[in-house]
């Protein structure tokens, strides 16, 4: 990440969840350095008060983003403290491996918590927020593994089906009310939620690639963003495939990889 540089004249206020760690800190510490005013949340209130410490651009405010009333309550904060959100980049999320055989209900549970619900309690009073002023910019972040359930997905891939579907769903009304809304679907990036994995990630990038590949899609306003661009294609197709044959590389794939290891 480069250093800071001067203040942009179109100064934004950007509200980011799951800025602790990874993605939402990098996305936090780009768009801070360019002069926007930059508001992070996640739980993780130390790390997220070192990030504050590195850009007198980002302001904290920790919270758990399945507290529904905890979530509004910040919303309301930030927009009285730095002005009315002109972009929310909801991206808390949890990832946890998950087989047939290992099925665990409370990851399962907790996964649609996080990531599905914590998308949607951010989403009511914000989006609310953006209708009634008639301008704004949401952002999901999903991922390509909502395209299609593959093996270990039991627990994850079904959220992020549901955070696509849900974008798909609401993005027509908003562009009618002057509200926009982008779903990011990442392939593999090397973060904390990755590190844990045994498998092979193909085409796995770097945060400071998400970072760029964000950037550039939010800034060009189109609906969805995915990257890299091999898996996007690879998954693209996936989603083509015919069942039968769908199956057969699904297979494949179980049968070839070793037992998961979630990450605590
Ligand atoms: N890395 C990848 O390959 C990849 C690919 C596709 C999509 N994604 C998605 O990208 C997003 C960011 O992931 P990442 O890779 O940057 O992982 P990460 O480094 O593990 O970051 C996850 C963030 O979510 C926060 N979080 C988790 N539970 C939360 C809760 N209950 N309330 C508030 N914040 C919570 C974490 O902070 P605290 O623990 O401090 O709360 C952390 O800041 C996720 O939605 C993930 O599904 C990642």
């Amino acid at each position: 990440m480069g250093p800071p540089s001067a203040a942009t004249s179109s100064r934004k206020t950007i509200w980011i969840t799951g800025a602790s760690t990874g993605i939402g800190r990098e996305l936090a510490l780009s768009y801070a350095y360019d002069g926007h005013r930059v508001a992070v949340s996640a739980r993780s209130a130390g790390k997220l008060s070192e990030l504050e410490a590195l850009s007198s651009n980002i302001t904290a405010f920790p919270v758990d983003v399945t507290d529904t009333g905890a979530v509004a309550a910040t919303v309301a904060t930030i927009e009285s403290t730095m002005g009315p959100i002109d972009l929310a980049i909801l991206n808390a999320g949890v990832w946890h491996a998950m087989t047939a055989s290992r099925y665990d209900l409370g990851k399962v549970k907790t996964s649609m918590d996080v990531n599905y619900f914590g998308v949607t309690n951010a989403l009511d009073p914000v989006m609310k927020a953006m209708i009634a002023r008639g301008r704004g910019h949401l952002a999901i972040v999903a991922s390509v593994a909502g395209y299609r359930g593959l093996p270990k997905g039991a627990a994850y891939a079904p959220t992020k089906a549901a955070l696509i579907s849900l974008a798909e769903s609401l993005y027509a009304d908003l562009k009618i009310k002057g509200v926009k809304m982008t779903v990011i679907n990442p392939g593999f990036i090397a973060t904390p939620m990755t590190e844990a994995n045994t498998f092979p990630m193909p085409f796995i990038v770097s945060t400071e690639t998400a970072v760029k590949a964000i950037r550039k899609g939010l800034d060009s306003g189109r609906f969805e963003i995915v990257f890299p661009g091999r898996m996007a294609v690879l998954m693209k197709t996936l989603r083509l495939l015919p069942y039968r044959i769908f199956f057969l590389a699904n297979g494949a794939i179980a049968k070839r990889e070793p037992p998961p290891k979630d990450k605590a």
